[in-house]
């Protein structure tokens, strides 16, 4: 590829002010989109909920970006949420501690972007509504408030729309479609006051699901969590007067009454769905070379290229643990902006396609669900397992 490339980079949360920081070590001539007006994504924090939907289920509905609640506080310290070259742990904003406040976080980044002249190359207030693959690059279409619809042709595009908005729900509970009482998503709690004197249903077990039920028990009446899988203690929480912890639900009826695996049941005024996120990318118009089935985005070499279009369409950001995120998109950026500048070669289409049905294979082999294709935990796990055995053997 001839040098430099016009690079489309949609998103200004982590992924995309890392991938484009790389980029311009480059030489590429890098544009972000950002359809809000501050760099951060996830780490915006946005008092705003989709009022309307609180579920999330109308695809047509006005979409706020951010998940985050008021009193949120990393789950990670700060050496884990640091960049190679860009430390966490000396850059203090207001909030020193060492699992600071999301507002904490949102400046570091800001920080980020604009030392190594990231802001500079970030168009504001523009979303991307269309992303379309013709012979000779992509168009991308976007609208800004001002000026309406615009396009422009690219040679290549790095998806960095983040998969923290979108919400899956638990919509297989038998009676909750006709369930009249509240529900909402996670993606939609924002602080306890509306929840006080209420017995809330909390659904999920993930840190979303541990985190929001603490912060809601401080002014409900009753928080009861539910959770599918089979390891939870069914029991009072420890250190909550008012907090119980319960098998899946596996009945909702009309009047109110939430019926648990446990033989529990009770009467619940708000069922919170604390069950993640789907990807999703309503701009692509490549669906039929790369598509998402039950939160698989199919087929990515690395979990980064569609093979058919790689290097010039590139996903960064995808994979997910809850360990290590920070350092893992870093590499992932850096990668993916030496493919696409032409200093790292990927195999033929051939053999990427059968990498990609391998590592499927893989992951069946080892019982792991589709929707966890993303997931980074077995490769983290065989890793650890591979570096322990090679410090033994150096041992020995
Ligand atoms: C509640 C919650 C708590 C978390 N806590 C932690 C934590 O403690 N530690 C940690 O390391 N990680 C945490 N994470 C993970 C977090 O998602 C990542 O840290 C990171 O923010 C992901 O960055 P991203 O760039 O992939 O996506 P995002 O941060 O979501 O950024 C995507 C950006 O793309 C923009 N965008 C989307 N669509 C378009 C479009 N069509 N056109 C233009 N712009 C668009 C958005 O406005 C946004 O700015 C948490 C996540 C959530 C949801
Ligand atoms: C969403 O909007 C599109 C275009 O306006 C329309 O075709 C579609 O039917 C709408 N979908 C829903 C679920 O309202
Ligand atoms: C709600 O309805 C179910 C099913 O009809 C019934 O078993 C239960 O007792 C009712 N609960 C209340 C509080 O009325």
């Amino acid at each position: 590829m001839t040098h430099p490339l016009n690079v489309a980079v949609i998103g200004a949360g982590i992924c995309g002010l890392l991938t484009t920081r790389e980029l311009l070590r480059e030489k590429q001539q890098v544009t972000v989109f950002e359809k809000s007006d501050k760099v951060g994504g996830t780490w915006v924090y946005d008092p705003r909920v989709e009022a309307e939907d609180l579920l999330g289920l109308d695809p047509n509905r006005s979409i706020v970006h951010s998940s985050l609640y008021s009193s949120l506080r990393t789950n990670l310290p700060r050496p884990l949420m640091s960049f190679s070259d860009f430390s966490f742990e000396d850059k203090f904003y207001g909030d020193p501690r060492m699992f600071p406040g999301h507002e904490e976080v949102q400046k570091f980044l800001e920080h980020f972007a604009k030392e190594f002249g990231v802001s500079e190359v970030i168009r504001f207030n523009s979303e991307v509504v269309r992303v379309d693959f013709k012979n000779d690059g992509f168009v991308v279409e976007w609208s800004t408030i001002e000026a309406g619809l615009k396009d422009e042709v690219f040679d290549a595009v790095v998806v960095c729309n983040g998969h923290h908005t979108e919400p899956r729900v638990a919509d297989d509970i038998p009676g909750i479609k006709e369930w009249s009482r509240k529900q909402l998503h996670s993606h939609n709690y924002r602080v306890p006051e509306p929840f006080r004197d209420q017995v809330v249903v909390v659904i999920g077990n993930g840190p979303s699901a541990r985190d929001i039920s603490k912060d809601i028990a401080k002014v409900a009446r009753e928080v009861h969590l539910a959770s599918r899988s089979s390891d939870v203690k069914v029991s009072k929480v420890d250190g909550y007067e008012n907090m119980w912890q319960h098998l899946k639900i596996t009945r909702v009826f009309d009047n109110g009454t939430v019926v648990f695996q446990d033989g529990d049941s009770i009467e619940a005024d708000t069922i919170l769905h604390c069950t993640g996120y789907k990807y999703h990318f309503p701009f692509l118009r490549t669906n039929d070379l790369v598509h998402v089935d039950n939160n698989r985005v199919d087929p990515l070499y690395k979990h980064v290229f569609p093979p058919q279009l790689a290097p010039r369409l590139a996903f960064v950001g995808l994979t997910f643990n809850q360990r290590l995120i920070f350092p893992i998109l870093e590499l992932q950026s850096k990668w993916a902006a030496l493919v696409i500048s032409g200093k790292i070669l990927l195999p033929s289409e051939d053999n990427m396609l059968a990498e990609v049905h391998e590592h499927y294979r893989e992951l069946d082999e080892n019982g792991f669900p589709k929707s966890l294709t993303h997931s980074l935990w077995h490769k983290v796990i065989i890793s650890i397992f591979v570096v322990t055995l090679h410090i033994f053997s150096n041992i020995y």
